[in-house]
């Protein structure tokens, strides 16, 4: 079962059926509405629907044709259905394919936290088809390449300085630059993922701009801000906490500042609330999964290519989100 979205499944549902109807029995489609907004139980039941209503065994195999939202929709349902079947991930978004499509995390958004109901579940293959990223517009390219972006800071200087060169080319979609930002940022994720696949130490500096990033998606509403441009701005404001924390410098923190900006990302964050912004962001962090009894826990740059993650004080934390957040409405 293809299990894709409406905007994707026109564009390349039929020639991935074609080629699967060489090798299946049977190849059924499965569309859910596109958005952030819909990854949610009840679209997932539509999956569940699907398989059902089709009689399909436990040989059944989920192929996930999208980008984030539909790889870990489709990724937990694989988990779930008969208590596991085979999936595996056709990666359509920039993003998904240096990211979502890489480890193993599923998951559904609750109203009162992001990604909060999901599992582990590896998919059998990862397909990245680097010729879909053509219809893509762009600003999801630079959603994107904000998680590409995160591979340097938190592991890898060289492919910063690279990036740095090369952002021009990615931005133009230009074949050899996206074959090379797609292979590296697979090879990062992957080198971590394989030391705590489960995420008991270190592979939360994968989040680098996400407690952040996703306290702007959920105070703002789903689907307002891409998961992408939280990133970006998260990682602006987790670089600026690193600096005061006293862990990099000023020029290292306008470094990826202007590249985060170069890719067409906000650098500045929205007001989450007239009364306490500050306040707000805390309150929306708390619910982050690497917050520890209440105790939200930041990933911080401990120096350029290194990440850690630590606990900061309420008003160092509010200090920065004061100096990082739009002054206006
Ligand atoms: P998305 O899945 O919403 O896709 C972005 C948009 O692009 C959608 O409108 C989609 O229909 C469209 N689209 C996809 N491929 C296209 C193509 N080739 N041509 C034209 N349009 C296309 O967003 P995303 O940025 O891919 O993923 C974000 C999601 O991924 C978030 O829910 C986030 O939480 C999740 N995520 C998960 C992990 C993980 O490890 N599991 C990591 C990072 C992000
Ligand atoms: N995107 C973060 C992770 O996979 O751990």
């Amino acid at each position: 079962m293809i299990v894709s979205n409406e905007t994707v499944a026109p564009l390349y549902a039929g020639t991935l059926r074609k080629a699967l109807e060489a090798h299946f029995p049977r190849v059924l489609l499965v569309t859910l509405p596109d958005g952030e907004e819909y990854k949610d139980w009840v679209n997932l039941q539509l999956v569940f629907d699907a398989l059902l209503q089709n009689e399909c065994d436990r040989n059944t195999t989920l192929f996930a044709l999208g980008g984030g939202v539909v790889g870990d929709m489709a990724g937990f349902a694989a988990a779930c259905y008969m208590r596991g079947v085979p999936f595996v991930q056709v990666p359509t978004t920039l993003l998904a394919q240096v990211d979502s499509s890489v480890g193993g995390k599923t998951a559904i958004n609750h109203p009162l936290g992001k990604n909060m109901v999901g599992a582990f579940y590896q998919p059998l293959r990862v397909l990245c088809d680097l010729d879909v990223l053509q219809t893509l517009p762009s600003r999801e390219l630079g959603a994107g390449l904000a998680e590409v972006i995160k591979y340097g800071p938190i592991a890898d200087m060289v492919f910063l300085d690279w990036l740095e060169v090369n952002m021009d080319a990615l931005l133009a979609r230009d074949p050899v630059a996206l074959a090379y930002a797609v292979r590296r940022s697979c090879e990062i994720k992957a080198a971590v993922v394989s030391q705590d696949e489960r995420e008991s130490g270190l592979r939360a500096i994968l989040n680098f701009g996400h407690t952040f990033g996703h306290a702007i998606e959920a105070g703002l509403g789903y689907g307002q801000w891409l998961h992408g441009e939280g990133v970006g701005c998260g990682m602006v404001m987790a670089a600026h906490l690193s600096q005061a924390l006293g862990m990099v410098d000023e020029p290292f923190v306008a470094r990826l500042t202007k590249l985060i900006k170069r890719a067409g990302l906000p650098v500045l964050g929205p007001k989450l609330s007239h009364e306490d912004n500050a306040g707000r962001y805390l309150e929306l962090m708390r619910v982050d999964k690497k917050a520890q009894a209440g105790e939200i826990r930041f990933v911080v740059i401990s120096a350029p290519g290194t990440a850690t993650v630590r606990t900061a004080p309420d008003a160092l934390v509010r200090d920065v989100i004061d100096r990082c957040c739009a002054s206006g409405a």
